[in-house]
């Protein structure tokens, strides 16, 4: 019996007949025909051994021991999955080609300490896997580091069934082709099949399994919502390909906090944990330039200083020019409305640049008071002394509001030596100032900056 359906390619959805947009996500001309043809009676053999029967449990009775966690041999990767990798879990690591996911999850596999790892890619051959593992250059290597190239599920697992691994990693998700559909790998009831053949596997077997999965280009994941139901964990890993620096960032975790993240840099033998993440987004700068600010940020639950740059300069063009890397542009646009109105700063025929260092990008609102300053000393041509630093939210009435977690942010840039912080002084409230050698510097509003800065 042959069936076909149709599946929305942005959510997976599933309807009987061809639509021109789709009623779950709104997106227009999303709907493929893919042939589904299953057949029950040979489902159970296919699937993994269950081992033994299910029965319900009374919840005082379960023990937490059968939930050990396994380390990766990466703290920063512990951290993200909320202190190592659960037993059973399914995770999913999506991040664009060419980002390091494979790299990443090969290192694990080498690193990993007295654990069988079984790598099924359907991507690479044997060779280029080996080439990889030589350039990694970890040692000692696991000797229980397993390769497989294999994308049919079936045959996969009978691998596991007979190696019995400990993590299995899939590379990827969309190679994978499970007999029991007809469609090709890589087709949204492809990828919803293997992964709950997956999901089965985990859960029964008490192994973790990693599925890489690529990520489209408007940054969701391919094949994709489905995807984040159905795992455990979700973990993104993204950067700029231009930069070394790589953030993996949980975006959902059924084990732990979401506001982890783990900081990477990619080098020529692998990469490497970043374990101290301010020293590398400060540029190293001899001189001082005007246009340079440094924001304490937080991502996650961690802090760094980051250097923003902008550079203000009169418009060669009829049409001022706006550009901005590694923050939203239409934010930047409003801050400048707000200079504009508020400081009386004639903007509208200047273009304006602005980068993050690091090639990161940045959604903390904080650190709109470090791009009003970088902007401020670009435009008057007046540097900003390398030992300051700034942690503030802009309103629109120019107003510097306070932002959360403001000790953190202090005690994170005194640790590095800066001399003063510019901060909200609605966040003066509480704080307990003495412990500090750091000079704070409230603002009510953004015209205060010009006295303490740009005065003289
Ligand atoms: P890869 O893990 O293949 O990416 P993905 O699986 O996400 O598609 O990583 C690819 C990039 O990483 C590649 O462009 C080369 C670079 N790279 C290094 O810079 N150093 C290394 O040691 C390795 C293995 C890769
Ligand atoms: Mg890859």
């Amino acid at each position: 019996m042959s069936k076909s359906t149709f599946f929305c390619r942005n959510c997976g959805s599933q309807a009987s007949k061809w639509m021109g947009r789709c009623p779950a996500c709104g997106e227009w001309n999303t709907f493929e025909e893919e042939v589904i043809e299953r057949t029950i009676k040979s489902k159970g053999e296919a699937l993994p051994n269950l081992t033994g029967k299910s029965a319900p449990k009374q919840i005082q009775d379960i023990s937490l021991l059968e939930m050990p966690r396994i380390h990766s041999g990466f703290s920063e990767l512990d951290n993200v999955l909320g202190g190592g990798i659960v037993a059973g879990s399914i995770i999913l690591l999506g991040g664009e080609p060419g980002i390091g996911k494979s790299t990443l999850l090969l290192q694990m596999a080498l690193a990993v300490k007295g654990c069988k790892v079984l790598y099924v890619s359907g991507e690479e051959s044997d060779a280029q896997l080996k080439m990889r593992a030589e350039r990694l250059r970890i040692a000692p290597q696991n000797p229980d580091c397993f390769i497989l190239t294999e994308t049919i599920t079936q045959e996969i697992f009978k691998h596991i069934d007979a190696l019995k691994p400990q993590i299995v990693v899939i590379d990827s998700i969309q190679t994978l082709q499970s007999n029991l559909l007809d469609s090709g790998a890589g087709s949204i009831s492809q990828i919803k099949e293997c992964a709950a053949e997956f999901q089965h596997l985990a859960k029964t077997t008490a192994i973790p399994i990693f599925l890489i999965g690529h990520i489209t280009k408007d940054g969701s994941l391919a094949g994709p919502k489905i995807l984040e139901h159905i795992v455990d964990t979700v973990l993104q890993f993204e950067g700029d390909r231009h930069y070394g620096y790589r953030i993996v960032r949980c975006m959902k975790n059924r084990f732990g906090s979401t506001s982890e993240l783990g900081i990477f840099e990619m080098e020529n033998s692998g990469l490497r944990e970043v374990l101290n993440p301010s020293d590398i987004l400060l540029s190293q700068r001899d001189e001082e330039y005007s246009g340079s600010a440094i924001a304490a940020v937080l991502e996650g639950n961690r802090t760094m200083m980051i250097e923003t740059q902008a550079l203000v300069s009169s418009a060669v063009y009829g049409t001022p020019q706006r550009s901005a890397t590694g923050y939203d542009i239409r934010r930047m646009n409003m801050l400048l409305a707000v200079l504009e109105k508020r400081c009386r700063f004639k903007l509208g025929a200047k273009d304006v640049f602005l980068n993050i260092a690091g090639g990161i990008h940045v959604d903390d609102p904080a650190i709109n008071l470090g791009i009003v300053a970088a902007i401020l000393s670009s435009a008057i041509d007046i540097p900003i002394d390398a030992k300051t630093c700034f942690a503030g939210e802009m309103g629109l009435n120019g107003e510097v509001r306070a932002v959360s977690r403001i000790e953190q942010r202090i005690a994170e840039a005194d640790k590095l030596g800066f001399t003063r912080i510019f901060l909200s002084k609605y966040n003066l409230k509480g704080l307990q100032t003495k412990q500090f050698n750091i000079q704070l510097i409230p603002l009510g509003n953004i015209e205060e900056i010009f006295k303490h800065l740009f005065s003289d």
